[in-house]
């Protein structure tokens, strides 16, 4: 399994997309697995039961989904990382691709987008920033290599993922 990781926005569901095209292999998307297991979007899971028990879900999603992937692409949450046992799942069971983005590109791409439920917030931007500085570590040690984005189009980044693997 190839699981791309990286902040909200960074294009793990686009590059990842692509990616799977180019391997021809299953592309999945976690967060998409978990509305169907659930049931509802996961805006609506956070606004009823709270963050905590999304990160359970997400947790188990993870681990099933790493376990029985085989050769397939998985794009994860922002926050799959959140969680020490999926971090050395995620790592054990694949390879594992961070796709690095800074917290001000990201405030650019993401400005009108009200999907997220974590950046609903008066200050998006500095969410983002403290996000990143609680996150980018995580992502650091969970992937077995990092991919600059900012820059790069889709097709070149997938094409550095693919030189890496
Ligand atoms: C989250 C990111 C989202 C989704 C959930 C929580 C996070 O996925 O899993 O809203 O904690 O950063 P994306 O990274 O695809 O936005």
């Amino acid at each position: 399994m190839i699981s791309l990781i990286g902040m909200p926005g960074c294009g793990k569901t686009t590059v990842g997309r692509q990616l799977a095209r180019r391997l021809r292999a299953v592309f999945i998307d976690s967060d998409r697995v978990i509305e169907e297991r659930i049931g509802c979007s996961i805006r609506v899971l956070f606004e009823r039961e709270g963050e905590e028990a999304f990160r359970a879900v997400e947790e188990a999603t993870l681990d099933d989904l790493t376990r029985t992937g085989g050769g397939a692409v998985l794009s994860t949450g922002g926050g799959a990382v959140l969680r020490p046992a999926t971090r050395m799942r995620l790592r054990e069971r694949g390879q594992v691709v961070y796709l690095h983005a800074l917290p001000d590109d990201i405030y650019r791409r993401l400005r009108h987008d009200t999907t997220r439920p974590l950046l609903q917030t008066k200050d998006p931007l500095q969410q983002l920033r403290s996000l990143y500085a609680q996150r980018d570590p995580l992502y650091r040690e969970t992937a077995h290599f990092v991919i600059e984005t900012g820059r790069p189009s889709v097709a070149t980044l997938v094409n550095m993922v693919v030189m890496q693997l």
